[in-house]
């Protein structure tokens, strides 16, 4: 029985990955740990990559790789020949290492610091998303004193709210991310932009939001947009040649609940028939429709077209493994299963009360399922991963899978409680790899620095003064 792409439950071998049995990778590489099916990846970003080319060539995808981020699955992003958004220092320098070509970065984040601008610079990437004016003067600075012309793009907030998660919504006007279209300072932005001797406005940017399940917030920032470049070429003379749409595509996490963009169509149907059904396909053809016909009416060129998905590359393409620890029974009923994770690998129900379903990995024949609370090993009673799993009767040593925990889990791991962080393994021609080790015991005190004595008995050598 196809689960998602790639994943699959056979009641002899129980939960398959890519063909491999979740127990055995389990057994192999230790639990928690996330698995990842890159044919899944790679299915869902040549999705993303051929969908416009009949009817919108000048297309570009680029992974949001705040969504899940290795250095390889910025080999991966690069094979495939998608762009890269980084929104820190940090995922800029991994993605450098990995090999990745600058000028296919886009460096965004709503604070970036001096030095990460320097880094952004020197490196050569291909478009740095300005969020604010402060940064505009920042970056022009450091592109004069590095003596050249940097490319950018405005990130504008065009005050749309696209219904998700109050945490999800990136475009609503009081939201802190990009420079508000109202008040006029979205054009102001722009005509210091154009002033700017070292910089190069190549295009307009927006991100409204994420998990979104209605192409209609889309479809309403794409003429927003396209408004504002025509009110810019007709009060600045400039075209402006790029637009860029962010992401935000949402996905199913739990079968049977409904979303356009849950690889069911719309239809919130059975996800092993069909599969994906072309829902991205649907979702980028009607967006670039929307672009079209708003350049159309303003008499503009229709711009180079870039969308930056994140969740709906990844999401769907892993699972994470846990082995059961404890179970209880509550007096009022309620079963408990605590296994050997939690919040600490997989934040999202804590923190935006994130739904989730999970399976049992090994052979299952059928029977009687029984509705379990699924929670975590650390010290909080939100630490819940699944409110209601439906699983067989469960016993310790027993090795479950939380489905869907590609997007925003490792990327958001944290050490809280000090576990140390799962491996990541990916799965590829029949093959497991482990592309991110456990951490050990060791790593999580490496950076400690207790003194060696009473801070009143060390020298100002070792305490500091002041
Ligand atoms: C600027 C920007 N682009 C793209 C994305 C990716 O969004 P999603 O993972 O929902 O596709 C985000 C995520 O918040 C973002 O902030």
């Amino acid at each position: 029985m196809r689960i998602r792409p790639y994943i699959e439950f056979d009641p002899d071998r129980g939960l398959l990955i890519g063909g491999l049995p979740a127990v055995s990778l389990a057994k192999k590489h230790g639990t928690p740990l996330y698995v990842y099916s890159e044919d899944a990846i790679r299915e869902s970003m040549r999705e993303y990559t051929s969908s416009l080319s009949d009817i919108y060539p000048t297309s570009t995808i680029v992974y949001a790789s705040k969504a899940y981020l290795t250095m390889r699955m910025a080999q991966l992003v690069r094979e495939e020949g998608l762009w890269l958004d980084v929104s820190s220092g940090g995922e800029l320098y991994l993605a450098l290492k990995a090999n990745f070509p600058p000028e296919r970065i886009v460096f965004h984040g709503n604070n970036k610091s001096e030095e990460e601008i320097a880094m952004a610079v020197s490196a050569g990437v291909g478009r740095i998303a300005i969020d604010n004016v402060t940064e505009l003067e920042r970056v022009q600075k450091e592109a004069a004193s590095q003596g050249v012309v940097q490319k950018v793009f405005l990130r504008l907030t065009p005050g749309i709210d696209p219904h998700t998660h109050e945490y999800l919504s990136t475009g609503v006007i009081d939201s802190k991310f990009g420079i508000p279209m109202h008040s006029g300072q979205h054009l102001d932005a722009v005509r210091m932009t154009l002033a700017s001797e070292n910089l190069e406005l190549m295009g307009i940017h927006c991100h409204i939001g994420s998990q979104i399940f209605d192409d209609s917030p889309f479809l309403l920032a794409a003429g927003i947009m396209v408004d504002f470049a025509a009110e810019v070429r007709d009060k600045l003379g400039y075209v402006i040649p790029e637009l860029d749409l962010g992401g935000g595509l949402g996905v199913r996490y739990k079968s049977g609940c409904p979303g356009i963009c849950g690889r069911d169509g719309g239809r919130g149907g059975n996800p092993d028939v069909g599969g994906r059904n072309g829902a991205i396909a649907r979702h980028l053809r009607a967006v670039a429709k929307r672009v079209k016909e708003a350049c159309l009416r303003n008499g503009l060129p229709v711009p180079r077209l870039f969308f930056e998905p994140g969740r709906s590359i990844v999401a769907e393409a892993a699972v994470t493994l846990y082995t059961v620890g404890t179970v209880k029974a509550l007096p009022n009923g309620t079963l408990i299963a605590a296994v050997d994770g939690g919040m600490s690998d997989n934040p999202r129900p804590a923190l935006y009360g994130a739904e989730y379903d999970a399976v049992f990995a090994g052979p299952y024949h059928g029977g009687g399922l029984l509705s379990y609370r699924l929670v975590g090993k650390h010290c909080e009673e939100g630490d819940t991963l699944v409110r209601s799993a439906y699983l067989p009767r469960l016993s310790p040593g027993d090795v479950v899978a939380v489905l869907v925990s590609g997007a925003y889990q490792y990327s958001m791991r944290s050490n809280y409680n000090h576990l140390p962080n799962p491996a990541v393994v990916h799965v590829s021609g029949g093959k497991s790899f482990v592309v991110v080790e456990r951490e050990t015991l060791e790593d999580l005190i490496a950076k400690e620095r207790p003194l060696p004595c009473s801070l009143e008995e060390a020298g100002p050598e070792v305490a500091g003064e002041n």
